[in-house]
């Protein structure tokens, strides 16, 4: 799957968690990775560099316009297109489990704009690169969660909902452009920040393991194939679908 050409590829909030595993997985068979998250992008390709491998850091807030085509500049000069845009960025394991009722508009505009308004700026400023080419991956990493109708974090399963439904009607926009839109849903995933924050203490064994065909803790790393393979040649007449890469927790 890797034998083919280095690509370009953009990993948003790619800094650290799955994001990282993204980066660093890709870099090593190949590809020249652009970090874009709001903080520890200077870390973060310094780490991927130190290992002999190609990166550069773009520090991009994902709901700003201006961030994002800053970024999108940056990779262009760099390496002289986009081949990949992963839409990783998402807020997620700093928010608080919550009954629905107790979600301000604040909060819930917050998530919105993150996991939504960002990957459609995102989408925004990389397609006009992407037609240039005249090809094109780009890859929303969504959640289980709206398929599974998980409670407590209405905000999020919403947004994560939103995400696979953006994934369908871009993808059927720009087939004709030869571009591919696909969602990765993970399920409940080890991420450094999930370990942080302490998010799997409070998750009920169900969530973490039971309800898995393969009953153990989901990693970063199990997420690396899919995208691997999301983003290969090979799926190339893949578009608008979504892979649930959960242990067997949902079937789709
Ligand atoms: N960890 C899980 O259980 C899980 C499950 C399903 C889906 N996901 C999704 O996977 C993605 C990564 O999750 P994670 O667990 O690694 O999260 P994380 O919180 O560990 O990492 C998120 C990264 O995004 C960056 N980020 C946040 N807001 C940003 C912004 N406005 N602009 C740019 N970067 C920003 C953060 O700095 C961080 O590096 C998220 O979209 C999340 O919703 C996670």
């Amino acid at each position: 799957m890797m034998s083919e050409q280095s690509k370009v590829v953009v990993v948003t909030g790619g800094a650290s968690g799955i994001g990282y595993a993204f980066v660093e997985y890709l870099a090593r068979a190949g590809h020249r990775m652009v970090i874009a998250d709001l903080r520890g992008t200077e870390e973060a390709t310094a780490r991927i560099r130190n290992q002999g491998l190609a990166a550069i850091g773009v520090t991009t807030d994902v709901v700003k316009r201006d961030d994002v085509e800053k970024m999108v500049e940056a990779a262009s000069k760099e390496y002289g297109g986009i081949d990949v845009l992963v839409n990783n960025a998402g807020l997620f394991t700093t928010l608080s489990l919550k009954p629905f009722d107790r979600i301000t508009e604040q909060e819930w505009m917050r998530v919105m704009e993150v996991n939504t308004l960002g990957p459609f700026l995102c989408a925004k400023a990389v397609v006009p690169v992407m037609r240039k080419k005249g090809s094109g991956r780009i890859i929303n990493i969504a959640s289980t969660t709206p398929i599974k109708g998980t409670p407590m974090m209405l905000h999020y399963v919403a947004s994560k909902g939103a995400v696979i439904a953006f994934t369908r009607s871009l993808a059927k926009e720009l087939g004709n452009d030869n571009i591919t839109v696909n969602a990765i849903a993970p399920g409940f995933t080890l991420s450094e920040g999930v370990l942080q924050s302490g998010l799997h203490e409070k998750m009920p064994d169900t969530a973490r393991k039971t309800s898995r065909t393969i009953q153990r803790d989901q990693v970063p790393e199990d997420l690396v194939g899919a995208l691997a393979f999301l983003a290969s040649d090979e799926a190339g007449f893949i578009t608008g679908q979504t892979l649930a890469v959960d242990g067997g927790s949902v079937f789709l």
